[in-house]
């Protein structure tokens, strides 16, 4: 059955492969997705094969890719292999991706996801000639459900000169009622206050606002959802939870959180949807979360009876748990709401609510500063996504991490990051499988102590206490006591030996 329920719109029905020969050379296109969910599969693929065809000719064919977040090998995987993309924002994760903005064939603008939006409305991320929005339906009204992602969609719509939506019939009709998609931003001086004061109000439409006046093309395709499986729970990953769980028993102790504690946010990654996992068997219940993306330990929580409510902007669930959403997303539907991210990541929500904060990290230092996007200072793995909105406006910022990465050839606690996203003004919990450092109050020299005790691998403990003690002699007792001439060595040491091992 077609979802095209529009019957004007049925005229802008095109296959793919001509939809795709609407978009130009030198174009920007703002595409849906958000972490493997509700992107596009149809238009991008046909695209890839036009530039393809351009290149095999010896013609210029590159492209601006804008979208929520990550998305998946038929989106950016297909569009990066053609070294077509000249330019990417805000957030990306695809392994082809990654290589093209490592090698220098792709400029990428790593943004935090909250101000994406800002960004495209000022006009510093260029003429969006075109958006590729991936809906569940078309309805008679001619706005459209959408998918399992809303990400930037908004805006993308508002922005776009020209507009070509896929709909997408795997994508379950239930979803609809699921979305709250807010119309009241503005820049200043216009703005409002965001009338979110719990995690489950909705302040918005359940549909979005299609102006058909744009719409150059619509393309029906029926296909799945792109996540990855997460990795099984291992025992480091269950001692992390296990940290938190009883950290966050202490802070309804000490009377900071009531018992069902604060609205929940989870970062992406294994280990954060391992502390959900075990937020499973913890004495908290009649939870809520105010997050960026429900993984596949917040639809457990939200089966257990454990979750309330959950917001975000998207579904990152792996293949198994899509299938289940797909087929459930009737009985989800009063307990999860999908809005667009500049409301999920909007700090004033973030602030007011009071959400605790959980995401993972590459590298810290022993003075609490964050890494969490480079490897070794240069190389971008995914980029900073929501972490920063998140942690800085946050209740209770935590990270959590294991100990050590590459078999334990890499602390990942170092002397200096070589890197910095997120700073020791804002960094206030760190967990690994050892232990939990609470950084609240703490002067830089404490917090080094209380790190290097609490987090740190046995096996870098004495080096990492010896540096500290070189650094306060070489820095005269200084604020924040750093050897600068040896600062940064534990990374050469790898690059140089491939371990970090002293
Ligand atoms: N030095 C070098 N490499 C390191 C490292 C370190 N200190 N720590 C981890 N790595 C490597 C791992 O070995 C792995 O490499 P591989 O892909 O070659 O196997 C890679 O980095 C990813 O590590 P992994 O432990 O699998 O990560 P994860 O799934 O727990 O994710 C982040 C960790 C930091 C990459 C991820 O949380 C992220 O992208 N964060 C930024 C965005 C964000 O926080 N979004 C949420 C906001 S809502």
């Amino acid at each position: 059955m077609s979802r095209i329920f529009n019957e004007a719109a049925k005229a802008k029905i095109m296959s793919a492969e001509d939809a795709a020969a609407l978009i130009n050379n030198g174009d920007n296109i703002g595409f849906s997705g958000f972490t493997g969910a509700g992107y596009p599969k149809a238009v991008p693929l046909a695209l890839a094969t036009r530039i393809k065809a351009a290149h095999a000719r010896g013609d210029e064919f590159r492209i601006g890719v804008f979208t929520g977040a990550s998305t998946a090998p038929e989106l950016d995987g297909a569009l990066a292999e053609t070294d077509g993309i000249s330019f990417r924002a805000p957030y990306q994760s695809d392994p082809i991706m990654r290589n093209k903005i490592n090698s220098g064939v792709s400029d990428y603008a790593d943004i935090h996801l909250s101000h994406s939006a800002i960004l495209m409305r000022q006009g510093f991320l260029g003429h969006l000639d075109v958006a590729v929005i991936e809906v569940t339906a078309i309805k008679e009204d001619g706005n459209a459900i959408p998918s399992s992602s809303v990400g930037n969609n908004n805006v993308y719509l508002e922005k776009a000169e020209k507009i070509i939506l896929e709909v997408n019939s795997w994508q379950s009709l239930e979803l609809e009622g699921m979305h709250d998609i807010y119309y009241g931003t503005r820049l200043p001086p216009d703005r409002v206050p965001i009338p979110i004061t719990k995690a489950d109000d909705r302040i918005g439409s359940t549909a979005l606002e299609i102006d058909w006046n744009r719409v150059v093309g619509i393309v029906e395709c029926a296909a799945s959802d792109r996540n990855t499986p997460f990795k099984p729970l291992d025992e480091d990953s269950r001692a992390i939870a296990g940290h938190f769980i009883d950290f966050l028993g202490g802070e309804v102790a000490a009377g900071r959180m009531p018992k069902n504690l604060l609205p929940l946010q989870s970062g992406v990654g294994n280990i954060a949807n391992a502390v959900l996992a075990g937020l499973l068997d913890s004495p908290f219940e009649n939870l809520y979360s105010f997050t960026e993306v429900i993984q596949d330990g917040m639809v457990d929580l939200i089966d257990a009876g454990k979750i309330i409510a959950a917001s975000a902007t998207a579904f990152s669930l792996s293949p198994e748990a899509a299938e289940k959403m797909n087929n459930e997303a009737a009985r989800y539907r009063s307990s999860i709401i999908l809005r667009p991210q500049e409301i999920s990541n909007h700090p004033e929500n973030i602030r007011r609510l009071g959400v605790v904060a959980c995401n993972g990290l590459i590298e810290a230092d022993i003075y609490g500063n964050v890494n969490s996007t480079h490897i070794m200072g240069s190389k971008m793995q995914n980029g900073i996504g929501g972490s920063g909105d998140f942690t800085r406006n946050a209740y209770i910022s935590c990270f959590v991490t294991p100990s050590t990465a590459k078999g334990g050839d890499i602390s990942c606690f170092v002397p200096m990051v070589s890197h910095h996203d997120h700073s020791e003004h804002d960094v206030q919990v760190l967990i690994t499988e050892r232990g939990l450092a609470d950084l609240r109050g703490l002067s830089p020299k404490q917090r080094a102590c209380k790190i290097i005790d609490k987090c740190v691998h046995p096996d870098y403990q004495a080096a990492l206490t010896d540096y500290f003690a070189r650094a306060r002699k070489t820095a005269n007792g200084q604020h924040t006591p750093h050897d600068l001439r040896e600062a940064l060595s534990w990374h050469v040491k790898f690059l140089e030996t491939g371990t970090m091992k002293q």
